[in-house]
């Protein structure tokens, strides 16, 4: 079945084609037009400003996704659009375009669960056999859940305030780095002392699978306050001893959450998940354990459309498709 997998749920408009069917799946097309040079200059996303650039955006990319995949849009068999969780308007964007298409083209329609195209997103390499544990670290959201199926997952754990990705971005604007900085942050570390500084590690009770991260970002504001905005060298530090305190965190819960599922498998997924140390401390930690780790290519850590046409298909095959009346919905939980 081929797929059509729209995805405007924060600041990228993505689509995709996807060839799914019982004996795996093959990528068509995956074209993703990112918003972060619009939002960089407000150190955030602006709301109304990703609503109306999806608006301009979602049809020529749908456009292009049709013409890489060399498909015409009568041949798409499904068509598979996140519903939420996101930003309302943004949401609207893609469910309305969704509809429009698949009612032209006589085709069914789905409304797909964004953390949900993250928690699947490693089938689309290598692949994970289920059940497996999914750490999903994003700029809006930190969760983990226990994946046991196609379109069956169940939440471990959450975060109570700030997602990982939100930290890292918030920090990164403490520090003077421009928005999103999860990635400088990343690349910064590397020259730096994970050791230098002991961030506060939250919520570290054996039982609890949530997470926290406010206090950790109130704990490097006092840093800086104390010792000024740091430079070169010192800079690296900081950012490598906060690094580690976030990914400390969130390997720690992943391989409590996977021992206290008896799984012997842990995946990640989200932007996070692109973050170097995360993923060595995950392969270093979980293999200690007895854990065989997946790692997704960092392209499908980030949103795009790929991976909601393969949740799409997943949820279809069991639920059958949605009607025209469907609707976005900002906070939808599974
Ligand atoms: O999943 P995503 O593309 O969008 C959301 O659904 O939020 O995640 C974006 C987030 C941003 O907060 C960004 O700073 C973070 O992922 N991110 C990283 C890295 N690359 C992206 N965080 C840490 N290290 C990275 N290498
Ligand atoms: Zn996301």
């Amino acid at each position: 079945m081929r797929v059509l997998g729209i995805e405007t749920s924060c600041d990228e408009t993505a689509a995709a084609v996807l060839e799914v069917g019982e004996a795996g799946q093959a990528g068509r097309s995956d074209v993703v037009h990112s918003q972060v040079k619009l939002h960089a200059l407000y150190g955030g996303v602006v709301p109304e400003l990703a609503s109306r650039d999806h608006l301009a955006r979602v049809l020529p990319v749908v456009d292009e996704a049709l013409r890489r995949a060399d498909t015409a849009l009568f041949e798409v068999d499904l068509f598979a659009v996140t519903r939420g969780p996101g930003l309302i308007g943004a949401l609207l964007v893609g469910v309305q375009t969704a509809k429009a298409l698949a009612w032209s083209a006589g085709r069914p329609l789905v409304g797909v669960n964004h953390l949900a195209g993250h928690a699947f997103a490693i089938q689309l390499g290598e692949g994970a056999a289920f059940p497996y544990v999914a750490l999903v670290a994003s700029g809006g959201h930190t969760a983990l859940y226990d994946v046991t199926g196609p379109d069956a997952m169940e939440p471990l754990g959450h975060t109570l305030d700030d997602a990982a990705g939100e930290a890292f971005d918030k920090v990164g604007k403490m520090l003077g780095l421009e928005y999103p900085a999860g990635a400088a942050i990343d690349r910064l570390a590397r020259d730096g002392d994970p050791k230098r500084y002991a961030f506060p590690r939250a919520l570290r009770q054996r039982t609890s699978l949530d997470f926290s991260f406010s206090g950790l970002k109130t704990a490097l504001l006092a840093h800086l306050s104390k010792h000024g905005v740091p430079k070169e060298r010192e800079l690296s530090d900081v950012c490598a001893s906060f690094q580690e305190a976030v990914c400390d965190s969130l390997v720690t819960k992943a391989v409590r959450a996977a021992e206290a599922r008896g799984r012997t498998r842990v995946a990640l997924g989200g932007g996070v998940a692109a973050n170097s140390r995360l993923r060595a401390l995950l392969v270093e930690r979980g293999r200690a354990a007895g854990l065989e780790v997946r790692l997704p290519a960092p392209s499908l850590c980030t949103d795009n459309g790929t991976m909601i046409a393969l949740a799409g298909y997943y949820r279809f095959r069991r639920q059958g498709a949605d009607s025209l009346s469907l609707n976005a919905d900002a906070s939808w939980r599974l």
